[in-house]
């Protein structure tokens, strides 16, 4: 495997570069996936059943990948999507994140379980060249908690909020019970550090805010919790249902956009639009909740054959499994405004900023030297027309 992030050619030799120099309980906790890991390889795997319709015989001198997002303008259709604990691979975690999303001009969603703090993001942000940050929200069952946090992240300049809706609890993740099995029976670290220091190798480091906010200023990781999703989850609110997405529109004043994230049917995304939601996030959570669910593509062509009204109201954004530019482009030809990354990203922080930098490169590259094999030079050339995705179709 790769270890220096030169030899590094394509997102798969990040991911072997991370196993081989992370910590393993950090590579644990970002590789971790429900049950079999079934539906997280099947939404790399489904990209592979879509087939491209290549036009020829067009000018392809140059490929424009600029776009928009909610209005806010993006470099090229993929964005940073929420991920929690940055800091277990780096010491600055999503502060990486941040500014290498800012310098390549991508939107970033921060996570509600980041590692750095909301308002210290933020601060990162240069007035003369902002960048987009979007703000993932999962609700507490203590309201008036969501209520302040909504608020604070308003007068921060967050551009919209992201609430996640795939995970009312944590999925059964065992790579990541299993690490801290291993790291318990070592008597080495307990799961209350882990949640309450993602430290990098060495060196102690402060909570991790972001979480430390959401639980309250006296953190109950369970020393008893499973793993550490599900430790994280302990304060998400279970009741959580659609018309709470209306309190949430009334709580920030009806003044950001509200991106609802994990849907994964035709129904609910016809739903969102009834509940005012500007962005349909198409997403199982890289395959960390229910296993079983459908990939992204696959939801994505539901909601084309039977609430193609939709794409009318809302835009659609998808994530799970993107590793290349031509799996952005089948998204974006059948449909997508843009897409989200993962794990590429956070594995990416095995190397911090040339890390983070180096992903957003290689998918930059791929996108803009396929586009043009495709037959494309601007975002809005990609159709469905160019994409033969039958076979997912006929299931
Ligand atoms: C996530 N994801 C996630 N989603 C979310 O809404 N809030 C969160 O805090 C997190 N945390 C998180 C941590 C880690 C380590 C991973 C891998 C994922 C889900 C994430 O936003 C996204 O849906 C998937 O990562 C997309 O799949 P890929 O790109 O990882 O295959």
């Amino acid at each position: 495997a790769p270890v220096s992030l030169g030899a590094c050619l394509n997102i798969a030799d990040i991911e072997a570069a991370a196993e081989a120099l992370l910590k393993p309980k950090a590579f644990a906790y970002y590789a971790s996936a429900a049950d079999d890991e079934r539906t997280k390889n099947w939404n790399h795997d489904s990209f592979a059943a879509v087939r491209f319709r290549p036009r020829v015989l067009r000018d392809v001198t140059q490929a424009d990948l600029s776009t928009t997002m909610l209005g806010q303008p993006t470099s090229m259709p993929i964005f940073v999507a929420p991920a929690a604990m940055g800091r277990l691979a780096h010491p600055e975690g999503e502060k990486c994140l941040a500014r290498i999303a800012g310098e390549a001009g991508i939107p970033y969603i921060v996570s509600a379980n980041s590692s750095v703090s909301f308002n210290d993001i933020a601060a990162l942000n240069d007035p003369k060249n902002p960048q987009t940050l979007f703000y993932q929200l999962y609700v507490n069952k203590d309201r008036s908690k969501t209520e302040a946090q909504l608020r604070r992240v308003v007068a921060a300049g967050y551009k919209a909020i992201c609430v996640t809706v795939d995970a009312p609890v944590a999925g059964k993740r065992e790579r990541d019970e299993r690490s801290k099995m291993d790291a318990e029976s070592a008597a080495d670290d307990s799961m209350r550090d882990a949640v309450k220091s993602t430290a990098g190798p060495d060196k102690p480091q402060a909570p991790p805010q972001g979480i430390a906010q959401n639980l309250g200023s006296s953190p109950s990781a369970p020393a008893a919790a499973a793993s550490l999703a599900s430790a994280m989850f302990s304060y998400v609110d279970p009741q959580l249902n659609w018309d709470d997405i209306a309190w949430i529109r009334k709580v920030t004043d009806d003044k950001l956009p509200i991106i609802v994230k994990g849907i994964q049917c035709a129904e609910d995304a016809a739903l969102c639009v009834k509940y005012g939601v500007k962005g349909i996030y198409l997403s199982n959570h890289g395959g960390r909740q229910l296993e079983g669910a459908p990939s992204s593509i696959e939801a994505l062509l539901e909601i084309r054959r039977y609430e193609p009204q939709v794409f009318d109201h809302c835009e659609v954004y998808l994530d799970g499994g993107i590793k290349r530019g031509t799996d952005v482009l089948k998204a974006l030809a059948l449909g997508a405004t843009a897409v989200g990354v993962g794990r590429p990203f956070m594995y990416s922080l095995t190397f911090g900023d040339d890390g983070v930098r180096k992903v957003a490169t290689i998918l930059r590259d791929e996108l803009a030297q396929n586009m043009r094999l495709l037959g494309a030079t601007k975002i809005k050339e990609l159709v469905p027309e160019m994409v033969n995705a039958r076979v997912l179709e006929e299931n």
